[in-house]
């Protein structure tokens, strides 16, 4: 019988355990996810205390993905390049840290809207935690070029620099927008920018995305941002942020069980 939960603040309307649970049931797995309210004070003891009870693995949400990473045993590649854990394995005793939430974005991508990244130019907006995750995985699929669009000029050239050993990524102001985008063919964003109940705002002019390339949000409240029903009138491929949760959450539940995630029926139960 797998222990498998969420650790976080706030955690009541996280949509992670009916996905899991769904998950478990559909895989014929015995087991039970549960949401785990944890104060910033308590995480060394929560932690522990699922050590202890033998829980199999658990994620990491908001507050804790960053402060977390000193109680881990061990940390998987991506969990070091990104510097946050949103996934934990505990085996053998031992706490080993990784990140999908990049990885699973980019499966989301491929599962649903490119055939390939590798030789494409990418565009990202935002530089924020989100961004860095997705620049991560995404320099891992060999694109021609990544670039970073963000309001903070700085923040956008830090993160191109903490990632410059694994591609070609540069960082620029957002106002290099209409330049940038004229050459890309798959635009991500990863800003709050459309985002229920600011639903009428888009990261940048739809002016300027080219006609019928791919472009991609993060955001999936609402499940399609007006960047995305404006780019479809440009005959552009659209992909929102649902798949990135459900994937994130699949390849999580693969790491712990080494089953084959039911994507379909999870997407269904957070829906
Ligand atoms: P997350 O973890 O969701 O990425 P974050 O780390 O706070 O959240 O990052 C938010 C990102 O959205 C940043 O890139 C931020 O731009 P700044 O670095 O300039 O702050 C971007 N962002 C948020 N609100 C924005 C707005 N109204 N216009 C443009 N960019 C915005």
């Amino acid at each position: 019988y797998y222990l498998l939960g969420v650790i976080g603040n706030p955690i009541a309307h996280s949509k992670s355990p009916a996905m899991h649970n769904a998950a478990l049931l559909e895989a014929g797995v015995q087991g039970a996810y549960v949401p785990l309210h944890v104060e910033p004070e308590n995480l060394q003891a929560a932690v522990m205390g699922m050590k202890a009870m033998n829980f199999r693995g658990f994620n990491v949400t908001i507050p804790h993905k960053v402060d977390i990473l000193s109680y881990m045993d061990e940390l998987d590649e991506s969990a070091r390049f990104i510097g946050a854990v949103n996934t934990v394995v505990i085996e053998h005793d031992r706490l080993i840290g990784y990140n999908t939430d990049g990885v699973g974005y980019v499966r989301s991508l491929k599962e649903e809207a490119v055939s390939t990244i590798e030789g494409m130019h990418v565009v990202v907006i935002g530089a924020g935690g989100a961004a860095r995750g997705i620049v991560y995985a995404l320099l891992l699929e060999q694109p021609q070029s990544l670039t970073i669009l963000n309001r903070t000029a700085e923040k956008a050239e830090e993160l191109a620099k903490d990632f410059k050993v694994l591609g070609n990524v540069n960082g620029y102001s957002i106002d290099s927008a209409e330049q940038v985008l004229a050459q890309a063919d798959i635009v991500i964003n990863t800003t709050s920018v459309g985002m229920h109940p600011h639903t009428d705002q888009t990261p940048v002019s739809i002016h300027h995305i080219p006609e019928g390339i791919v472009v991609s949000d993060l955001i999936y409240n609402p499940l399609e941002t007006k960047l995305l029903t404006d780019s479809k009138h440009k005959n552009c491929i659209i992909h929102g942020g649902l798949g990135m949760f459900v994937y994130q959450g699949a390849i999580a539940f693969e790491h712990w069980l080494h089953v084959q995630a039911p994507v379909e029926a999870m997407r269904r139960a957070v829906l």
